[in-house]
């Protein structure tokens, strides 16, 4: 257990289980990442609200000037509500519905991604009968990494991400053709938590390659889209508190040739480290061969660990006893409701607080109903801090 780290006395009262959003960390975050960008006066910074739509989290992203990356007409109305510009606000999905289109049409967003050439039609269509024009980027499917690894299947040929590479000129011509469109740029999104910088190295290869294409074809373009992905250190919370956003966009600023302004679409980086979820313990249960901690939580608060067997490090934090060996579980009827196996806890009795570290991103955001549970609720640490 760090001491210090959770304001548990402050826990008692409330629910669990429950989000606990470290604001001083999501503001000091914040603060490097927009310092970093600033070094590259063109280049611009779309927060990804999938990775979490909390308004009040919303508030404070928007508070920092950031633009916002949204999927759907829900999340055009939470970045609206929570003061993003709507000039700002980026639209991308495989498969935007025609009543998402004509929202974004009338909010006056800044711009589609558009991920296919059926998409671009019904875009050009519904654009005409408001009588307006939409600005779009057209989203390439790069089409590298598959020797990476498999966090980054978004950018390999058979995903139904974005328009594959070599069908790119097609697709501008007919953006270019039709009057209710108009073609602004490239989008590019290769994946998720990605620590691997060569991979951003790959990207920007193929995205010159892209842009070369667009100059020979004489299209003329208003800015470039790298989408988000950078990974944060779910292994070591206490010790790698950012993601490295240095590297990040050093990576870019060298391999990428082009004077366009450059666009960045983060979620995970700027959310992940600052959230915990935090849960009573409910059971110590001696199994045959495995003792299981079993907490109020479940995977209908955090899916990330059932759904993609994703590492959270896991703590409990009103204990200071020897360090034991425990499977933690959650109560729901789903044999992949595990949040870790063999995790090396202090000693767990029911009723102790235990935090599951680095979950702000696609935690909060991807909860469930299922079994009728309530949703997790949440709880901002003291933002005077
Ligand atoms: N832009 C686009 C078009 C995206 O699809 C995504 C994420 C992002 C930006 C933000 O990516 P980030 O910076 O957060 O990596 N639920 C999964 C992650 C899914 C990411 C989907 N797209 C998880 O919990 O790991």
């Amino acid at each position: 257990m760090i001491k210090g780290l959770f304001p548990t006395e402050e826990f008692t009262s409330q629910r669990t289980p429950f989000y606990y959003y470290d604001v001083r960390l999501l503001r000091t975050t914040l603060e490097e990442m927009c310092r970093l960008v600033a070094a590259y006066p063109s280049w611009q910074v779309h927060y990804a609200l999938k990775a979490n739509f909390n308004a009040e989290i919303l508030r404070i992203i928007a508070g920092y000037g950031l633009g916002a990356e949204c999927v759907s007409g829900g999340e055009i109305r939470a970045a609206l509500a929570a003061g993003f510009a709507p000039a700002s606000i980026i639209f991308s999905g495989v498969g935007k519905r025609d009543d998402e289109i004509i929202l974004a049409l009338q909010e006056g967003i800044g711009r589609f991604n558009v991920e296919s050439t059926a998409e671009l039609q019904v875009i050009n269509d519904i654009a005409l009968s408001l009588g307006k024009k939409a600005a779009i980027n057209i989203r390439v499917n790069p089409d590298i990494g598959s020797h990476i690894s498999a966090n980054i299947s978004a950018s390999l040929a058979e995903t139904k991400f974005g328009i594959h590479h070599s069908m790119l000129e097609s697709a501008v011509l007919l953006a270019s053709e039709l009057p209710g469109i108009k073609l602004c740029g490239l989008h590019f999104h290769i994946g998720s938590q990605i620590l691997d910088m060569n991979v951003f190295t790959s990207l920007s290869n193929r995205v010159n390659q892209c842009l070369a294409l667009m100059e020979q074809m004489g299209v003329e373009l208003v800015d470039v889209n790298m989408g988000g992905g950078l990974g944060v250190e779910y292994e070591h919370p206490n010790h790698v508190h950012r993601a490295d956003f240095a590297s990040y966009f050093q990576v870019f600023g060298k391999h990428l040739n082009t004077k366009l302004p450059v666009h960045f679409e983060l979620g995970r980086s700027i959310v992940a480290p600052c959230g915990a979820l935090i849960s009573r313990v409910l059971y110590i249960k001696e199994g045959l061969y495995r003792r299981f901690v079993v907490l109020d939580a479940s995977m209908t608060d955090l899916i990330r660990p059932a759904l993609y067997h994703a590492y959270h490090r896991i703590e409990n934090i009103s204990s200071d006893e020897p360090e034991e060996q425990y499977d933690v579980v959650g109560p729901v009827c789903e044999s992949s409701d595990v949040f870790d196996k063999g995790a090396v806890l202090n000693r767990c009795h029911r009723g102790d607080f235990v935090a599951i570290r680095s979950a702000g991103a696609y935690g909060e955001s991807m909860a469930s109903h299922f079994s009728c549970r309530p949703l997790p609720g949440y709880y901002l640490s003291n933002t005077q801090q």
